[in-house]
């Protein structure tokens, strides 16, 4: 089985709703870059506080610290047995620090799974998404509804619209992403780990999809 995973794609193409299937049915641990900074933002941690002010406008965060945040997480003992990266590396300077973490830490990456949408559905997917403000959870007001309008099917939690879900900041960060993550693509397909897969077929075909990837089928 593949367990030292990362996954790809520009914001809406479903990484975050494949991940949280994909951690809890192969036992891997969930790293979501996006996820601890708006935890951090939460709970009004310096970092938070720090985060924000790029987030909210769809900007990075400053390469030294979410390389800092990761480097930290991934040497957590539960990471033995296996890590999806959601979001992370989004530059080449992340992709090369990751590299030598995974050296250092002797946990090396299997595979890199890149999921690919066009544009006018990941527009359609951001302005329409509402997430659980306790776990996260994503939803769609059109396609993917909760059972019960604005509460959460998994935990009961409220729904929200997150802060840089809307059309200026989705501009900047589908920049940001043509400009900064596409790049590493060919990086990573230099490297013989890059595995492409159609992010506007259904959540439920795909997840199948990564599932065989996973276990090698
Ligand atoms: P992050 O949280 O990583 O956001 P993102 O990459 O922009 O991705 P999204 O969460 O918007 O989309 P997703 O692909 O997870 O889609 P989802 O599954 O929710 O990062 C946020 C910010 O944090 C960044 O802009 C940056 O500022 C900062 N940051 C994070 N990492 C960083 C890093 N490494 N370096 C620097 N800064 C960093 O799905 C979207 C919608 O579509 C949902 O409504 C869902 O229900 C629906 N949907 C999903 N799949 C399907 C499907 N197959 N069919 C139909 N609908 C679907």
């Amino acid at each position: 089985m593949l367990k030292n995973i990362i996954l790809m794609g520009p914001p809406g193409a479903g990484k975050g709703t494949q991940a949280k299937r994909l951690v809890s049915q192969f036992n891997l641990i969930h790293i979501s870059t996006g996820d601890m900074f708006r935890e951090a933002i939460k709970e009004n941690t310096s970092l938070g506080q720090m985060a924000a002010s790029y987030i909210n406008r769809g900007d990075l965060v400053p390469d030294e610290v979410t390389i800092g945040i990761v480097k930290e997480r991934l040497a957590k003992k539960d990471c033995e047995n296996g890590f999806l990266l959601d979001g992370f590396p989004r530059t080449i300077a992340q992709a090369e620090a990751l590299k030598k973490i995974g050296e250092e830490i002797a946990r090396p990456i299997d595979v890199v799974i890149n999921i690919d949408c066009d544009k006018n559905e990941l527009v359609r997917r951001i302005s329409g998404r509402r997430v659980c403000k306790n776990c996260g959870a994503p939803y769609h007001i059109d396609t993917m509804k909760p059972k019960v309008e604005g509460v959460c099917d998994i935990c009961g939690g409220p729904l929200y619209q997150r802060k840089d879900d809307n059309k200026e900041a989705l501009e900047v960060r589908l920049g940001h992403y043509m400009n900064q993550t596409k790049p590493l693509l060919d990086y990573y397909k230099h490297l013989g780990l890059l595995r492409n897969f159609d992010g506007s077929i259904g959540s439920d075909i795909l997840f199948d999809e990564l599932s065989k990837l996973i276990l090698g089928k």
